[in-house]
């Protein structure tokens, strides 16, 4: 596995007063350790995303997923938002205060996708909600739309089983676009914004959310023809007819 790059920088800051090398040495391999299970949990859940796409196209003949990113934060951000938040940097508080060491965000087709995945996701009895944000319903001031999870899921361990925390933001690829271009325009820079900006970006927004809201009609429009028996392609209308004959 490759080691954060920061991890080292970060050593100093485990020191005990007396700078024994011994002790930092043991405290790095805890960090390693505790960031390896952080990546273990988010690939955890990239694989449960990855299954429900697999059942879901064999169900519906389309992949609800477009794409599934994951990032594990750096120690050297794990560090920094700690004394933001005037927290203290230590594995016991990194656990205990951070949800979004290890994230994942699905690129979802369709609104409609974002809520199957979710529902489906939070069905499976080895994963627990911490919390949800619907930014979908309650989108943010500025125009951000996403569903935000915050979940717990176990990692098997050679002699252990341990929950993890992971981030997992579920959005469209017209939520993902606005998100993509916002976070570069604006997201965490310390300038101001001029007001006349963020209102247009308001605006890119509400289109954005209009966009999904007409793709979406499309798609429940193609899915009744398909019910109704109108349009359905070739191959599978073979299998109606043979399942029929066998009658
Ligand atoms: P953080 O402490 O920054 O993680 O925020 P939070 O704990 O209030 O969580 P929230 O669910 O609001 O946001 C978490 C993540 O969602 C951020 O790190 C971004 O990846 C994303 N996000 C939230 N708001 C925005 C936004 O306005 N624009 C963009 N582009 N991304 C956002
Ligand atoms: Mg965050």
């Amino acid at each position: 596995m490759p080691q954060d790059d920061s991890l080292s920088q970060s050593i100093h800051d485990l020191l005990p007063e007396t700078g024994d090398r011994k002790v930092a040495l043991e405290r790095m391999q805890e960090l390693n350790k505790l960031m390896s299970y952080y990546r273990c949990a988010m690939m955890e859940v990239v694989t449960k995303f990855n299954v429900l796409n697999e059942q879901f196209s064999l169900q519906f003949d389309r992949n609800p997923i477009t794409g599934i990113k994951s990032r594990l934060k750096t120690v050297r951000s794990i560090q920094d938002k700690l004394e933001r938040r005037g927290l203290p940097f230590s594995l016991e508080s990194i656990e205990e205060n951070l949800n979004d060491v290890a994230g994942v965000r699905v690129i979802c087709s369709f609104t409609e996708d974002v809520h199957m995945l979710s529902e489906a996701l939070m069905q499976q009895d080895d994963i627990q909600l911490i919390e949800r944000k619907d930014y979908i319903l309650n989108p943010k001031p500025n125009g951000y739309r996403s569903l935000h999870l915050i979940v717990s899921v176990p990692i098997f361990l050679a002699h252990e089983k341990k929950f993890m925390r992971v981030e997992i933001q579920l959005r469209t690829l017209a939520m993902d676009f606005w998100a993509t271009l916002e976070h570069q325009l604006r997201y965490k820079k310390d300038f101001d914004f001029a007001e006349s900006m963020g209102r247009e970006l308001y605006t890119c927004a509400q289109l954005s959310a209009e966009l999904d809201e007409r793709m979406d009609g499309l798609r429940e429009l193609v899915q009744k023809q398909i019910d109704g028996g109108l349009d359905v392609p070739e191959p599978r209308r073979r299998w109606v007819d043979q399942s029929h004959n066998l009658r």
